[in-house]
């Protein structure tokens, strides 16, 4: 049987900060594919290299100083051959941006501008997009509007971004977003700056849309809390590269590789006493690219070994997680 075609597949991608002797490198073999109408998150600490991942995907990287430096971003709708995003022109990518791939981004302000209402915001994409007429895709922006939970729609599409709560302000973000009916949907901590109720409803409405819209998305989070409430598979990224991936069901229950238990260990739960202090991972994420050999995780992990220092191999447990760690093989 044939596998199931990945709508975006991520081969080996590897990213640079400056040239020549002195580059860093900053994702170091990245790769993931996600599946269609599938959730994939991408989680990890600050620093690891999630927005360095999506923005390479968008092809947004601030060059320089970053820069592409190997691998392929396989974009496959299925109607014809799949393009390579790492090596796509800029005509390819400004026609894909906001029609086949849009995205979210962390702080919904930075997406909107103040200057116009926010009914012209969202219009603006489907006029340039889809060739629609001013009027017409003004009434599209409240019907958008109206989807994404914003009450009273046409006064809403005549307002300005300041008049937005900031729990609005993110659905106006994921209305723009999805104006095209984009097929991957890249969302970059999308309720970090929300508080938790409204979260929850921004969450919650993430995934009526995906269900509606049969989208993929790209979820990015640092929260593994999250992850199990929005993902199939999971992507845990530690400096620049992938320590663990598998179903989330597999990653949560049995995590294998010692930075996800950790990550695991620290998801407050309900039960939890308010006043257990969570166990976060010790010691400080070291800079990207300071650690370019062996288990980069050596560093802070409980377990680290000699072998260590040798890059580990890739393993796939029982439960279907495939782990970066020298643990992992010995125990299986
Ligand atoms: N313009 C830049 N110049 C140099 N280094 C950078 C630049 N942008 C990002 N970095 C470095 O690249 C690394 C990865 O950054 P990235 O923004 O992808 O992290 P992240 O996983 O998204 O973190 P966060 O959870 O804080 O958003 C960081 O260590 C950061 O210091
Ligand atoms: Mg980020």
């Amino acid at each position: 049987m044939a596998a199931e075609r990945a709508l975006l597949d991520v081969q080996d991608l590897r990213v640079s900060f400056g040239e020549g002797p002195r580059a860093r490198p900053a994702l170091d073999g990245v790769s993931f594919s996600v599946r269609p109408g599938k959730t994939l998150a991408i989680v990890g600490e600050s620093g690891c290299g999630k927005s360095l991942t999506a923005l390479s995907i968008m092809r947004l990287l601030p060059t320089p100083p970053a820069r592409i430096t190997g691998g392929r971003i396989l974009f496959d709708r299925g109607d014809g051959p799949a393009l390579d995003l790492a090596s796509a022109d800029r005509r390819t990518m400004r026609r894909l941006r906001g029609k086949d791939i849009a995205m979210i981004f962390q702080e919904p302000m930075t997406a909107l501008d103040p200057v116009y209402p926010i009914g012209d915001q969202i219009g603006e994409v489907l006029v340039e997009h889809e060739g629609l007429s001013r009027k017409d895709a003004l009434a599209r922006a409240v019907e958008l509007l109206r989807l994404v939970g914003v009450p009273s729609p046409e006064e809403r599409a005549r307002q300005y971004p300041h008049e937005f709560s900031g729990g609005m302000r993110q659905r106006a973000v994921i209305a723009i977003a999805l104006a095209c009916e984009p097929a991957l949907l890249i969302a970059d901590e999308p309720t970090t700056a929300l508080d938790v109720t409204v979260q929850a409803q921004v969450l919650r409405l993430m995934r009526d849309i995906q269900q509606r819209f049969a989208s993929s998305i790209l979820f990015i989070t640092h929260d593994m809390g999250v992850v199990g409430q929005m993902a199939d598979e999971v992507v845990v990224m530690y400096l620049g590269q992938v320590v663990e991936e598998g179903p989330v069901s597999a990653v949560l229950s049995r995590p294998a590789h010692p930075y996800s238990q950790g990550l695991i260990a620290s998801i407050p739960t309900l039960d939890m006493p308010r006043d257990r202090v969570l166990q976060p991972i010790s010691g400080m994420v070291p800079p990207i690219g300071s650690i370019t050999t062996g288990c980069r995780f050596r560093t802070r992990c409980p377990h680290a070994m000699e072998i260590c220092r040798r890059d580990p191999p890739k393993v796939t447990t029982p439960a279907g997680n495939s782990a970066s760690c020298w643990l992992v093989e010995e125990s299986t």
